[in-house]
């Protein structure tokens, strides 16, 4: 079959008048447009046009501009994703899709990060109505649907922690709690709640820190949100619930390394650049598992479960997958 030889109007003018009416504003990104009705984001870029449902859409959204564009591809779908090259950023349709680059029919266009993250940031927070909150777990939020009915800024607008050396230190990321308004997840109300002793030898009082990471984890209000809770120079402990589906199709640009902490994940791992099926790996609650950099993976989650991501982010990883150098994967047996 030849390429079709027309390229279809984005919308038609009626619904391009509908999606105005129904309160929601629409926005553009050099050659990309973006614009929502009650169900659908739709995405034009040059020589095609994309739809996804507006409640996956917003979810990677959430993700995309929290993580600032995250390490290597969030890919929204099978389509429409975003590449790091951290300070520049590149929008890509059809990139990492087998028949798209085999038909020509891709398109990629680079943005200053800082950029494409405000336009990100206004969308999300226009097409977000009140009560729903992209990063909360279905069962726990409202739904997105429908025409403009006020936001929810509040959500949209929350801070990724990131601890400097470590959760609970003095002057770093402080612990959760009732009080400070993380209340125990309905899911994960048998975890215990007390705290280590921690008894440091004269002289190294404010050296050594510990912390019960599985209660701190209990009180968690999002879900699919890896936050650096201990650093060590590039070594980064990114430990995150999760439930229901990961809203992103991540593709690497490195190794990362998962310890399952509680309960059980399923993960699709595909090809990064073509998405063809490479493996299936269900996580049970103390599985360890290396997320090769030449992968993208999506991971579900039937109950509200505990995943450590362990993140390396030294810089120059990336180009020395890309030429080579390493290996996509960190151990051989
Ligand atoms: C990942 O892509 O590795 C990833 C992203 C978000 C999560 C967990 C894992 O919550
Ligand atoms: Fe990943």
């Amino acid at each position: 079959m030849s390429a079709p030889t027309t390229v279809r109007e984005p919308m038609t003018k009626t619904a391009l008048r509908a999606a105005t009416d129904l309160g929601y504003k629409s926005f553009t990104a050099g050659k990309f447009t973006f614009e929502r009705d009650e169900y659908f984001a739709h995405i034009t870029f040059p020589g095609g046009r994309h739809i996804m449902a507006v409640d996956a859409f917003l979810r990677a959204l959430m993700r995309d501009v929290a993580w600032g564009f995250f390490y290597g591809t969030v890919n929204f779908d099978n389509v429409f994703g975003t590449g790091n090259h951290y300070g520049t950023v590149e929008r890509v349709a059809g990139l990492f899709n087998k028949a798209y680059k085999d038909a020509n029919r891709h398109y990629v266009e680079k943005f200053q990060s800082k950029d494409l993250k405000a336009t990100f940031e206004a969308m999300l927070d226009d097409w977000t109505n009140e009560g729903f909150d992209p990063f909360a777990a279905p069962e726990e939020t409202g739904r997105p649907f429908g025409p403009k009915k006020g936001n929810n800024t509040a959500a949209v607008q929350r801070q990724r922690v990131v601890a400097q050396r470590m959760v609970g230190i003095k002057g770093d990321t402080p612990h959760r709690s009732d009080a400070a308004g993380f209340p125990v997840n309905r899911q994960f109300v048998d975890v215990p709640q007390d705290e280590p002793e921690i008894h440091a030898e004269p002289g190294f009082e404010g050296e050594v820190h510990a912390f019960n990471l599985y209660g701190y984890l209990s009180r968690s209000d999002v879900t699919w949100n890896p936050s650096v809770c201990a650093g060590v120079k590039d070594s980064l402990m990114c430990p995150t619930t999760e439930e229901y589906i990961l809203p992103i199709i991540h593709g690497n640009d490195r190794v990362e390394w998962f310890i399952q902490a509680s309960d059980e994940i399923i993960w699709d791992i595909d090809d990064k650049n073509t998405g063809a099926p490479v493996a299936k790996v269900t996580m049970k609650a103390g599985d360890v598992a290396a997320m090769p950099a030449n992968i993208r993976h999506r991971g579900y989650s039937p109950k509200r479960s505990m995943l450590l991501v362990w993140e390396n982010n030294d810089g120059r990883l990336p180009s020395m997958y890309a030429k080579q150098e390493l290996k996509p994967y960190p151990v051989e047996f």
